[in-house]
């Protein structure tokens, strides 16, 4: 998948694409990042990527003429048309069926926006998703694209090897994933629940299912609403 970012500032997605799950799927040719700096786009002496916005108010804009630049020079190299994705507050809520969606992609574009947000006229010409990745308000769009471009690689098939694979993940039965133990037994004092090292098969899925059901009435109950609504 080849994921594409327009950004004010590349040097943040150094560290993203460079460690971990990001950088073993470009090891293995699941993902291929291009980062694209604004600023080279900027077409005035000072390189002035922001402009105060018509009607007044605080808060800067992103101009659109160094935006309409980036794209247009992505769009003249691209086989096809890319889904084009905006992070921002007033976006519809990023969800794992998103990150499923994303994931399907074979050419992804990111538009980080800063400040307020970028002129609406960019949005209407090419922005496919505007979405948001929870009620708060971020400085730029930057760590966002990088929630979701974690979220849809590691669905990339052959991306996670069968040790940390997707298939338990929380969300995927629509509710949270349940409480998990590794080696040893005891530490500190403290005892892994018997039920797991019982050998019992039917009962650790039984216990995994209730502790993940007894979470998720507790912390999320709106994704048990949901489910039956
Ligand atoms: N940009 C600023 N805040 C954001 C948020 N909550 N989600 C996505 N993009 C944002």
């Amino acid at each position: 998948m080849k994921v594409e970012v327009i950004t004010l500032f590349p040097g943040f997605f150094e560290g993203v694409f460079g460690q971990s799950i990001l950088r073993r799927a470009q090891e293995a040719g699941a993902l291929e990042p291009c980062i694209h700096d604004l600023r080279e786009f900027t077409t005035d002496r000072h390189g002035q990527a922001d402009d105060y916005r018509y009607g007044g108010g605080p808060g800067m804009l992103l101009r659109p003429e160094p935006l309409f630049g980036a794209f247009e020079r992505i769009l003249s190299k691209a086989e096809s048309r890319p889904l084009v994705i905006y992070p921002t507050p007033q976006g519809e809520p990023f969800t794992q069926a998103a990150a499923d969606e994303l994931a399907r992609q074979r050419h992804l574009v990111f538009l980080c926006g800063h400040y307020k947000g970028v002129d609406q006229r960019v949005v209407e010409r090419w922005v496919d998703r505007e979405y948001s990745i929870g009620d708060y308000v971020l400085t730029g769009g930057e760590t966002a694209v990088a929630v979701m471009v974690d979220a849809a690689v590691r669905l990339i098939p052959g991306v996670l090897g069968d040790a940390d694979s997707a298939r338990s993940d929380s969300f995927r039965s629509g509710g949270l994933d349940g409480p998990h133990y590794t080696r040893p037994d005891v530490t500190r004092g403290l005892r892994v629940p018997g039920v797991l090292v019982s050998g019992h098969h039917r009962n650790i899925e039984r216990w995994r299912r209730a502790t993940a059901r007894y979470l998720t009435r507790r912390r999320r109950p709106d994704l048990i609403d949901n489910k039956s609504g």
